[in-house]
Parts: structure tokens; C-alpha cells; sequence
């Protein structure tokens, strides 16, 4: 793992649209927000233990400037080059002070973005690489947002992504995401472990997918079936 000291970062946060416009795509609750970052912040670093190796290799060799898609509390800053430039896509503003705190640690020039990844502000095959980790699992429409990222990557451009995905059918795995798919949901903002997110991103008209389907061994068994790699715009 690459360790960098602490620098200063430019931070500044963007939001191009009124709150009320996104509220369709994200559904900003004062509690479950607040919830979930702190749930982040706190649990991060063992979340990451488990999905350390894959993520490695998945987001190895990024570009300097990066657009990440739920950027969260900035759990894949680790994985960004040295004073690379993030536009993070994030929409849940409980998230916004820990992300800035993270790209200060991580010496990652920084820009928010409050918005959905729907509907990302940013133009055309404006960016080199875009980047996800557990964040197509929560929105609301997963072929909108691929169309998104398939829209901002200039020809060439990669997408990278680290996410969990439903088990097999017929598996213990699978049964359990079914039956705690609501709690679970409504504890996480509206992720679902029912997903099958390798067909949608394999679907969504990329020249080129390779990824790879991984098991963890975590007690939260409902979240254990992952998939990790990159397409190609
Ligand atoms: C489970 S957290 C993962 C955060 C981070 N990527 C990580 O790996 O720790 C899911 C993130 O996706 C964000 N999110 C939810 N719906 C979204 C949407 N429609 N567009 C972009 N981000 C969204 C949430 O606010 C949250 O930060």
C-alpha cells in the first residue's frame, strides 16, 4: 500500500443544482445520513482489510485526475497517485466534512460535487477515469449511472469498480440477502445485496469489461459476494 504524508489540499464543494432536484434519485435522511458516514468513517478500515487486495489491483495506475461516484468518506484515496486531482460525486452532505478531512490526509486536491451520479454534472468525455467501491449496490437507477459514466469517459477512458453483488441463486449467501433485504436497505441508504451488477455493467455498452467475481469472509453475510474490474469507454 502506498503510505503519503499529510499535505495541504484544495478543497472546494459544487453544487450546480437545488437540493429539491435530486431528491428523486437520493433520498437525504437527517439520521440514516449522519448514520452512515459515521458507519464509514468508523468501520472503514476494516471493510477495506477485506477488499484491500482486490482494490489494489483494480484501481492500480490511475490516472492524476479522477471522478469517483460515491466517493463516501474517501475510502479509495489510498488508491489515488500522488497529488492527484478527485472530483467526488457525492451527494449525501454528511459525507462532505470526513471526505475533506481524508483528501487533507491523503494530499488529494479535492472538488465535491453534490449531486447524483444519474445525473453527473460534467461534460462529454471530460474525464480520463472514473471510479466506484460499494456505491452501484444504493442508486436508484444502476443502467442511468453507467450511461453517466459511459457519457463523462472521453473514448478510451476507464471505469474501475470494486462492488458487492447478489451470491448465487440457490446459495445460504443468497437466501439471507433475501430475507434481510429490507432492514438492510434501510439501514444503508437504500442498498440492495440483490443486484446482479456484473450483467449491468457488461450490458451497458462498453468496448471492453473484464472483471472478476470474489467471495470475502465478513459476519455481515449478506454483503460477502463481490465483483472488482474495469471497462473501457
Ligand atoms: C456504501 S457507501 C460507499 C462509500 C465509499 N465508496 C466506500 O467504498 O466506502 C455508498 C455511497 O454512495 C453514495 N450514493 C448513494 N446514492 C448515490 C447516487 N445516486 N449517486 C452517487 N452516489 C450515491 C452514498 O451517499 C454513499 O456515500
Amino acid at each position: 500500500m502506498t503510505t503519503r504524508t499529510a499535505q495541504p489540499a484544495t478543497l472546494t464543494t459544487t453544487r450546480t443544482r437545488a437540493p429539491e432536484d435530486d431528491l428523486e434519485e437520493f433520498d437525504e435522511h437527517p439520521v440514516r445520513g449522519r448514520f452512515n458516514s459515521a458507519f464509514f468513517w468508523v468501520m472503514g478500515g476494516y471493510i477495506n482489510r477485506h477488499l484491500h487486495q482486490r482494490k489494489s489491483a483494480t484501481f492500480a495506475d490511475l490516472p492524476p485526475t479522477v471522478v469517483e461516484l460515491g466517493a463516501g468518506v474517501g475510502a479509495n484515496m489510498r488508491y489515488l497517485p500522488a497529488h492527484a486531482r478527485l472530483t467526488a460525486i457525492e451527494p449525501n452532505p454528511f459525507m462532505h466534512s470526513r471526505l475533506r478531512r481524508a483528501a487533507r490526509s491523503w494530499g488529494v486536491e479535492l472538488e465535491i460535487r453534490s449531486v447524483v451520479g444519474e445525473r453527473i454534472d460534467l461534460p462529454d468525455a471530460s474525464a480520463d477515469a472514473v471510479i466506484s467501491s460499494l456505491v452501484l449496490c444504493s442508486v436508484r437507477d444502476p443502467d442511468a449511472v453507467l450511461a453517466e459514466i459511459r457519457r463523462v469517459l472521453r473514448p478510451g477512458g476507464r471505469f474501475s469498480f470494486a462492488e458487492h453483488v447478489a451470491a448465487e441463486a440457490g446459495t445460504p449467501t443468497r437466501w439471507t440477502q433475501r430475507i434481510l433485504r429490507r432492514p438492510w436497505a434501510w439501514v444503508f441508504e437504500g442498498c440492495s445485496c440483490e443486484r446482479d451488477l456484473a450483467s449491468v455493467i457488461q450490458s451497458a455498452g462498453f468496448a471492453r469489461v473484464d472483471l472478476t467475481h470474489y467471495r470475502i469472509h465478513s459476519p455481515f453475510l449478506p454483503f460477502n459476494t463481490h465483483i472488482a474490474g474495469t471497462a473501457i469507454a
